[in-house]
């Protein structure tokens, strides 16, 4: 079987700020540092996966700034195939992030080079065919992201989409969608219901399968054969939430392409957005194989 992971979407070079409580509108404080990482919920979710030890390629776009330049390296570093990221007139995807002490956070996302993946480019639609399964979220125009979908799924190719930034999908991209994974507010917007145990029956709905992650409260699957696994999450202290949903994601999904069933595959997101999240940046947060592996077996001693 093909076992390579491709994520079609966003990248940004995340501007982090780090303060005590975010200010109100209208207010300047003093922050207590300030960090470059690259991230955006696309190349995070293709780090994570990488580093998780899947075959991973990303398709995106990143600008001719040195912001670009970054971000391609850090996904080159992580073992990303970068053969379809498209270099690009104009300024790179930005990401300006409050991170407050008890490690939560807000974001502002400024589209950049991500804008102009509004379609599928010069080989991305042979790449999606080629692989085991495709990453998708929403920070990219919704044109590309529907028509990544509907190649993939032409080709029996698992499609996995993230809602977020959250916003309702057309029914026409939630066809092509195998599995859903949606946090809590996400799938509230989705379906109106704040409740994850009731959501997930109106998502199952739409597609096959559905993870909605719940932050401290773990995550919780279902899929349309009635079958339900919940995941308590593992207690750590939070230093910084940024991506830990994308962590989930990409390492879920590189348990996923080599097989591996679906309770153990959502232990091993858990694990790795885990230790994330005890870390601080997008990108740079995210384990390594023999990292999940380690605390997975300490967790179990
Ligand atoms: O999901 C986290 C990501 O959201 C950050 O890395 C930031 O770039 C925004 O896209
Ligand atoms: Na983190």
């Amino acid at each position: 079987p093909v076992t390579m992971v491709t994520v079609f979407g966003s990248c940004n070079m995340d501007l982090v700020a780090y303060v005590a409580t975010p200010p109100r509108r209208g207010e300047t404080m003093h922050g207590r540092a300030f960090s470059t990482v690259p991230g955006g919920k696309g190349a995070n979710q293709a780090i994570a996966a990488a580093r998780g030890a899947a075959s991973t390629r990303f398709l995106g776009a990143v600008g001719d700034d040195g912001f670009g330049t970054r971000i391609r390296a850090e996904l080159v570093a992580s073992g990303v195939d970068t053969a379809g990221l498209r270099t690009v007139e104009g300024h790179s995807g930005t990401a300006h992030i409050v991170v407050d002490d008890d490690g939560g956070n807000s974001i502002i996302i400024v589209g950049g080079a991500n804008d102009t993946v509004d379609r599928l480019h010069d080989g991305d639609a042979d790449a999606i065919a080629d692989s085991g399964c495709l990453l998708l979220q929403l920070e990219t125009p919704l044109r590309g992201v529907s028509e990544a979908a509907e190649v993939a799924s032409r080709n029996g190719v698992r499609v996995i989409l993230t809602p977020a930034p959250a916003e309702p999908v057309p029914e026409s991209l939630l066809s092509n969608v195998d599995l859903l994974v949606p946090n809590e507010h996400e799938a509230a917007v989705l379906t109106g219901e704040s409740d994850p145990e009731r959501a997930l029956p109106a998502l199952l709905e739409s597609v096959p399968e559905v993870v909605v992650t719940m932050g401290g409260q773990g995550v919780l699957y279902g899929n349309r054969a009635g079958e339900r696994v919940r995941v308590p999450a593992f207690s750590v202290r939070a230093v910084d939430t940024t991506a830990a949903g994308d962590t989930f994601v990409g390492v879920l999904a590189a348990a996923l392409a080599r097989g591996t069933e679906i309770t153990r595959a959502l232990r091993r997101g858990s694990a790795a957005a885990a230790l994330s999240i005890q870390r601080k940046g997008a990108s740079g947060s995210m384990p390594m194989e023999e990292e999940i592996n380690e605390f997975l077996e300490r967790a179990a001693d």
